[in-house]
């Protein structure tokens, strides 16, 4: 489904601020795979997913999605068959607009030609049932407006209309990482079934460790710019946090890695554990 070569990103090239984000990525991503990206700290994990959502053009290397060369396309034309959802609940959803409003442009987000739709009984019923599934008690509140919602109920809100068009791809960015653990926790169960029910193809970055390993088909991790593990399918079952931290801890024996990283992951995922 995505096919990744050789990707390059240099951002401030040549100025002293230059940072050399993504250093050669190759990635094939498969239809349906649901893969969970980690990482240090500014080691391109959100770089990878602009990557792939056309946010900029690569220094050196290509993208192809769904068969077609896709490295020249930009954001907005790719919008029409990426969804993304990200850290913060309130960018994406539109605050003065109630629910029903928002769940109708998603409805008409990519299509060619806007047809003249209102929101008639037939879809409000459509988005009653729609809004159930979220499990939120949003379902009586189609004509609130957005802003009355809290946090949690927004990124699930989030997350539906990221689904709601059976999108080819689906970046997540942290879109946990904001909320409180209990919508935490409601977001990621409400995330696995919308994957596992319209079988998409998603790219997840979690801070979490444990997120990392209890969802997903892959995992894959990066540092500095590059892809240093890339764990299947097979691998994954009965893999623990610990195995992860060996894995880091190997490469940093191969002197891929300082002893700090490892200090900062295991310090990281100490304090992100909680929130699993
Ligand atoms: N638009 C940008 N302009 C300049 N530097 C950027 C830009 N986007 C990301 N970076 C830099 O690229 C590196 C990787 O960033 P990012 O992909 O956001 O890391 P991560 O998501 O893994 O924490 C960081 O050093 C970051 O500051
Ligand atoms: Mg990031």
């Amino acid at each position: 489904m995505i096919q990744i070569t050789d990707f390059h990103k240099r951002f401030n090239a040549g100025t002293i601020n230059e940072v050399y984000a993504l250093k050669g990525i190759d990635l094939h991503v498969h239809t349906g795979d649901f893969i969970t990206i980690i990482g240090t700290n500014g080691s391109g994990k959100s770089t990878l997913l602009n990557a792939v959502a056309g946010a900029f053009l690569p220094d050196v290397g290509a993208i192809a999605i769904a068969g077609k060369d896709v490295t020249f396309e930009r954001d907005f034309e790719r919008a029409r068959y990426i969804s993304r959802v990200f850290q913060n609940p309130y960018t994406g959803t539109a605050p003065g607009m109630t629910i029903a409003e928002n769940l109708l442009m998603a409805n008409l987000r990519g299509r060619a030609h806007y047809p003249r739709i209102s929101l008639n009984k037939k879809l409000m019923t459509q988005f009653e049932k729609e809004v159930s599934l979220l499990e939120m008690q949003l379902e009586t509140r189609l004509d609130d407006v957005i802003g009355t919602l809290s946090g949690g109920q927004r990124q699930a809100l989030t997350l539906l209309m990221a689904v709601i068009r059976q999108p080819k791809v689906l970046l997540l960015d942290e879109h946990t990482a904001a909320l409180d653990p209990k919508s935490s926790a409601q977001v990621i169960s409400l995330t696995r079934r919308f994957i596992e029910q319209g079988q998409l193809t998603t790219l997840m970055v979690t801070h979490s460790m444990q997120q990392a390993l209890q969802l997903g088909t892959r995992t894959v991790m990066m540092h500095q710019g590059r892809i240093i593990e890339d764990i299947s399918e097979r691998e994954k079952p009965g893999l623990t946090v610990d195995d992860l931290l060996d894995k880091f801890a190997e490469l940093r024996k191969r002197e891929k890695l300082t002893d700090d990283i490892v200090e900062q992951l295991r310090r990281e995922y100490l304090i992100s554990n909680d929130y699993c």
